[in-house]
């Protein structure tokens, strides 16, 4: 089977989330299932500059005022399709924001063109390959199935998989005009969204089948709370709509290998740990008082209930725990941890920005990752905890309910507790959670059983690449 994937970032060329390691490891996950997965992505001007001898295979002599090209090349195993529109991706600063942090203003027609050429593909443009089906993430691809609609592919079967329905990709209606869509594209059944054009909504109700990387998310975005205004589309689309919770890439994140690590290990060595642990703690610049290092990777957001997690910095020093933080975003957010950091050195560290070097580092040092999440669609960072023994404090909610087993009574006896998990997000309940944790971390024997049952959790993408066999199987069979 030959599907093509469309994704705004893809790891390892360029990455600002989740989204990125999933669509980079997705295509692995699924050759051993007869999938050939050939992955479309926009030519960012970092990935212009990563590529080896990509070859022209196909192109346009005006996408959205200007040529451009496919470009075909394969990056580590990855098969990529390029969109090279230097009119669209060449420009200093990020995937979807300028130098000072600003969306492009033209990021409707950046994303348009990467669904259109999406659209083309599976339309035929490309002499030497064709896809069977499509499957787009996010808000930047959701375009894809519209487009495919009303061109030559109308038939083949698309998949949009929503990696989090905040990003919708809304904007004013007078971008309509030049989205090349037929006027009736603008309605209640396309992408008309009160008075506005919406790329997801267009996505959601024309994709043959939408998923989202959860169980719990799948249903949690039935309801208003965190469908985000889509719950009742999403609702009138139920029988289309399933939860796969994604895996990771266990060759790059792999403790018994890891090159950004001080020294690698397994479950039957935990003890090595100790030597990441004094490599974060150098790093962080903490002393060597005993206690639980917690950390957090993330980016610095209200989804992400860093505000919540800023109000128990005091609780967590004075009961004789360390808090590692890696991560940007909100400035309000950083200034915070910033300023925790000033005022307890040697207990409250502070790196502001991306590194990923660092974030291993992070998991394999620290005891336990902290992520108080308000919605969580599936969340990457807890089960890169459970792989390198970094016990998962996590909120109750989405895909960190779906992948962390709470330590109470029964998963504790039963020998399958691999974390801690909290609700609701407030200050108070992660701080009832933070006691259970100092009070496991105070029994090493019971601490080492919880690292070494996370450890044995199945992480990887075999049960969740089947489920995605499964469903592009159906949908071609339905023809
Ligand atoms: P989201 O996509 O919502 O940000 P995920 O948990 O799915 O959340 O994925 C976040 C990814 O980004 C993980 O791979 C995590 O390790 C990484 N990450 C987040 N912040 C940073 C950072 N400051 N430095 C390095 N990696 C980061
Ligand atoms: C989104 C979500 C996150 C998910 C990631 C990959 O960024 O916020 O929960 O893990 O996509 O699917």
């Amino acid at each position: 089977m030959e599907v093509l994937s469309v994704a705004s970032e893809v790891f390892p060329l360029i990455k600002t989330g989740g989204l990125a390691d999933v669509a980079g490891a997705l295509p692995f996950a699924m050759k051993p299932h007869g999938v050939r997965m050939r992955t479309l992505m926009p030519g960012y001007p970092t990935v212009m500059q990563k590529i080896v001898k990509p070859q022209v295979i196909g192109g346009f002599d005006n996408l959205f005022g200007s040529p451009a090209s496919i470009l075909a090349v394969d990056h580590d195993g990855l098969d990529l399709l390029v969109l090279d529109a230097p009119h669209l991706f060449d420009r200093d600063g990020g995937p979807y924001v300028d130098t000072t942090g600003r969306d492009y203003p033209d990021n409707f027609r950046r994303f348009a063109a990467l669904s259109l050429a999406a659209a083309e593909i599976a339309g035929g443009l490309l002499p030497s390959w064709k896809p069977d089906l499509v499957h787009v993430h996010d808000w930047q691809a959701a375009l894809t199935p519209v487009y495919m609609r009303f061109g030559p592919a109308y038939a083949v079967p698309t998949v949009l998989t929503i990696h989090n329905i905040a990003f919708q990709g809304q904007f004013g209606p007078d971008i309509f005009a030049e989205l090349a869509l037929p006027p009736e594209a603008f309605s209640m059944s396309y992408v008309e969204y009160f008075g506005d054009v919406g790329f997801l909504k267009g996505g959601l109700q024309t994709a043959s089948a939408i998923t989202t990387v959860s169980p719990s998310y799948a249903q949690e975005i039935l309801t208003p709370e965190f469908g985000m205004g889509f719950e009742g589309l999403l609702t009138s689309r139920l029988s289309s709509l399933s939860g796969i919770v994604n895996g990771i890439d266990t060759d790059v994140w792999d403790p018994q290998t890891d090159r950004h690590i001080a020294e690698t290990y397994s479950a039957t060595s935990l003890k090595k740990r100790e030597a990441n642990r004094k490599a974060l703690s150098a790093h962080f610049g903490f002393d060597t008082a005993p206690g639980p290092i917690f950390c957090v990777v993330s980016r610095l957001t209200w989804q992400k209930g860093m505000d919540v997690l800023a109000e128990v910095i005091d609780d967590i020093v004075h009961n004789g725990g360390k808090l590692a933080v890696l991560g940007s975003g909100d400035p309000a957010l950083e200034s915070a941890f910033i300023a925790a950091a000033a005022r307890y050195p040697g207990r409250v560290g502070m790196a502001v920005g991306y590194n990923e070097p660092l974030s291993h580092l992070m998991q394999a040092g620290a005891d336990a990752i902290l992520i108080p999440s308000r919605f969580e669609p599936c969340g990457l960072t807890q089960l890169y905890g459970l792989r390198y023994g970094c016990v998962p404090i996590v909120a109750h909610t989405g895909g960190l309910a779906d992948t962390i087993i709470d330590a109470n009574e029964a998963a504790l006896s039963a020998k399958v507790a691999t974390g801690f998990q909290f609700s609701p997000v407030s200050a108070a309940s992660l701080r009832q959670a933070l006691r259970r944790a100092f009070t496991a971390y105070r029994q090493p024997k019971l601490w080492a059983r919880l690292q070494a049952q996370g450890m044995k959790s199945d992480v990887s993408w075999d049960m969740s690449a089947h489920r995605y066999a499964d469903l592009y199987s159906s949908l071609l069979a339905k023809g």
